[in-house]
């Protein structure tokens, strides 16, 4: 089979990380931890030029928050609502991993485009917000968030590896990993629950009730359902689901991204001094925002 650009640009890009010292796989701007080789300073100056369409579906999350489990989810719900049948595209939908020529050609895609981040919204390409796409933005409980993280570093050779579960620890307390502090990004977003065309979900309630959230998500992108297709799409979006068929769907990221999907893992991490500089961060940091209870911080984190 013949290598397309986006399979050209992926073996370079491990081939590149392969060669590069782990101490150089990232690199701080404007106080935020970024990727040399996904996202270099000329991707993320072109983000600024980036034309949302008013049809567009962003979704937003905080690494590791559930970002491609509704990536998947989102490209369900398009296909059922239009007909249409199509294959995933072979590059992730986060724009601050394509370079400046591809974010270009983003303009010839047809609607309804699926755009994606990472970033906190004041990092966003300004036009997600004055084109006033509708924003689909997902949260975790904190604590389960660092867990996945940590596997994630020691899984993805484009980033360095966590140096050891301390230290990671107190580098996500910091928000010193890729990406910046996850409560910066929750109080930014606290800053912009009345955007009505913001909705926020969480992980653990979509794992709890995911047809719920399935019909909650294509309701607000405006993308209508019947009820067989919210629940074959809730079907096919368990993690178990998604585990088996994550080879064909992610290839040799498949065992990166499905780790084990579940509420609570922190439980088995964590030491108890740890979690208590986090409730006590927590505290401190969100405590008495909206986001904050949210989070059901207490449900899920104690
Ligand atoms: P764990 O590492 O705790 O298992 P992201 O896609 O933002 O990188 O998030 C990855 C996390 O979402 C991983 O968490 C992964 O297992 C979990 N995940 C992926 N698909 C899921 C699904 N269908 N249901 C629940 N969790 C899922």
């Amino acid at each position: 089979m013949s290598k397309t650009p986006a399979m050209s640009q992926m073996k370079d890009r491990m081939e590149k990380a392969a060669k590069m010292k782990d101490e150089d796989k990232l690199y701080k701007r404007e106080g935020i931890l970024y990727s040399t080789i996904l996202s270099p300073p000329e991707t993320l100056d072109k983000l600024k030029e980036l034309e949302a369409r008013e049809d567009d579906l962003i979704l937003v999350a905080y690494p590791k928050c559930g970002f491609n489990w509704m990536v998947a989810v989102l490209r369900k719900i398009l296909n059922a609502s239009t007909g249409k049948d199509e294959k995933p595209p072979e590059r992730p939908p986060l724009v601050e991993f394509l370079p400046p020529d591809v974010q270009e050609k983003l303009a010839e895609m047809p609607p309804r485009r699926l755009l994606g981040t990472h970033l906190p919204p004041d990092n966003m390409p300004p036009s997600f917000f004055t084109k006033k796409p509708k924003i689909l933005v997902v949260f975790r409980n904190p604590k389960d968030t660092l867990v996945s993280y940590y596997h994630f570093m020691n899984k993805n050779p484009l980033l360095p590896n966590a140096e050891s579960w301390d230290k990671f620890f107190s580098d996500f307390m910091a928000g010193e990993v890729p990406w910046g502090s996850f409560f910066d990004h929750t109080l930014a977003w606290e800053k912009r629950l009345d955007d009505p065309n913001v909705m926020i979900v969480t992980y653990e309630e979509l794992k709890q009730n995911l047809p719920e959230g399935v019909k909650k998500i294509s309701e607000f992108f405006n993308l209508p359902l019947t009820d067989e297709q919210v629940s074959s799409i809730a079907g096919e979006s368990t993690f178990n689901a998604m585990l088996e068929n994550s080879q064909k769907s992610h290839g040799n990221f498949g065992n990166i991204f499905f780790r084990k999907g579940e509420v609570g893992d922190w439980k088995n991490n964590f030491s108890d001094a740890q979690s208590k500089q986090m409730d006590e961060l927590f505290q401190a940091k969100l405590a008495g925002t909206n986001l904050g209870a949210r989070l059901k911080y207490d449900l899920y984190c104690q």
